[in-house]
């Protein structure tokens, strides 16, 4: 019994210092000690030999030796695999490297910052204000009365929770919820911000059909300028400006008399088409116009509101759609591709800054 206790400990000292670094040296240390032949299995043989009152502590030692086996032969294993992966002849370093695709701009992106930075260049800033938004800002202190059909649950995602003390929040229809907060900043300071000259880039949300031409949500550019003495004509003239820059210099501004709450008098901005220059052609119906905007005066009731007197300023106001240009001056047909984040499609901008 000693002397097979002994025996045990040599090979667990052989076993610990075996060394192996290819496949056949592994599969060798595999056959010596954990094959059905081999030095463990023997020993166990031993078993019958052994003394009754001993068994249970020979058996003991050899659970041992043979956990130890299988655990140095794992180790061998993970070895020989690193050694085989990282050894020179499996690795070409000759073969090019993976292409780095350069990312771009949503085409989304790139005309709002056209649109933007024409404004820019006039001395509009940019404000930014908050998607989800309460009744206030985007619908009473427009001058939206409480049964306009803009305020039905058909046109407007409402949102059923209470936040902050009450439960009329929505999604905001439109960005001039931005030109109510930044107006009433006015207020607020006491000291007033005026002139305000802003642009307001954004996400809006209208509970719509989706379909290629309409989605329940989809960007604008609203802007706003008070000041005293602002009048329809610097509308006029800053909007013209804005379309020439914007779609050419050869098209020709057109004022329609329209209505929004918020504006008096409104209008809405037509151009000459963009496409066929005012001959008629699909895009513009054959009419040779094409609408590219909402203007007006804002209505003294909404600079009032804001807690700006009314008497002695006035303003402009206006607003349009991101995707309607992009997806004309691009040549897009489906609204729908500009929030389905598909490679093919995005990539196709990869070149335009
Ligand atoms: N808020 C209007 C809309 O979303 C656009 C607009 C803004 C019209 C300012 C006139 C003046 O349709």
């Amino acid at each position: 019994m000693e002397q097979l206790l002994e025996q045990i400990e040599n090979y667990k000292k052989e076993i610990g210092n075996y060394a192996a670094t290819d496949p056949q040296s592994a599969e060798n240390f595999r056959i010596k000690y954990l094959g059905s032949k081999g030095i463990i299995k023997n020993l166990m043989g031993e078993m019958k030999n052994i003394p009754g009152e001993k068994k249970k502590e020979f058996g003991q030692m050899m659970n041992d030796l043979k956990a130890f086996a299988e655990t140095k032969y794992e180790s061998i294993k993970e070895a020989v695999n690193v050694h085989q992966q990282s050894s020179g002849d499996q690795i070409d370093l000759s073969l090019p490297g993976d292409p780095l695709t350069p990312g771009s701009r949503h085409p989304i992106t790139l005309m709002r910052n056209r649109i933007v930075s024409i404004f820019q260049r006039l001395g509009f800033s940019i404000a930014d204000g908050p998607e989800i938004e309460d009744d206030w800002h985007n619908f009473t202190a427009l001058n939206i009365s409480e049964n306009h059909p803009a305020r039905d649950m058909q046109d407007t995602f409402y949102i059923q929770h209470q936040l902050e003390g009450h439960t009329d929040w929505l999604l905001r229809t439109h960005t001039s919820n931005v030109q109510i907060r930044v107006m009433e900043k006015n207020r607020q300071s006491g000291q007033g911000n005026l002139p305000i000259r802003i642009v307001c880039p954004g996400r809006v949300y209208r509970n719509e059909t989706i379909s290629a031409r309409s989605h329940c949500f989809f960007h604008q550019v609203e802007g706003l300028y008070v000041d005293e003495h602002v009048s329809f004509a610097d509308l006029k003239q800053t909007l013209y400006f804005f379309a020439q820059e914007m779609y050419g210099k050869d098209i020709k501004p057109r004022f329609r008399p329209s209505y929004f709450p918020f504006t008096e008098p409104s209008a809405e901005m037509d151009i000459t088409c963009f496409i066929c220059g005012g001959k008629g052609c699909r895009i513009c119906k054959q009419t040779g116009w094409v609408e590219i905007l909402g203007c007006g005066m804002v209505h003294p009731k909404v600079l009032e509101n804001c807690g700006i007197d009314s008497n002695k300023y006035t303003g402009f106001a206006f607003g349009m759609g991101i995707e309607r240009p992009a997806m004309l001056l691009y040549g897009v047909n489906d609204i729908r591709l500009f929030s389905e984040n598909d490679v093919r499609f995005l990539k196709q901008f990869t070149s335009m800054a």
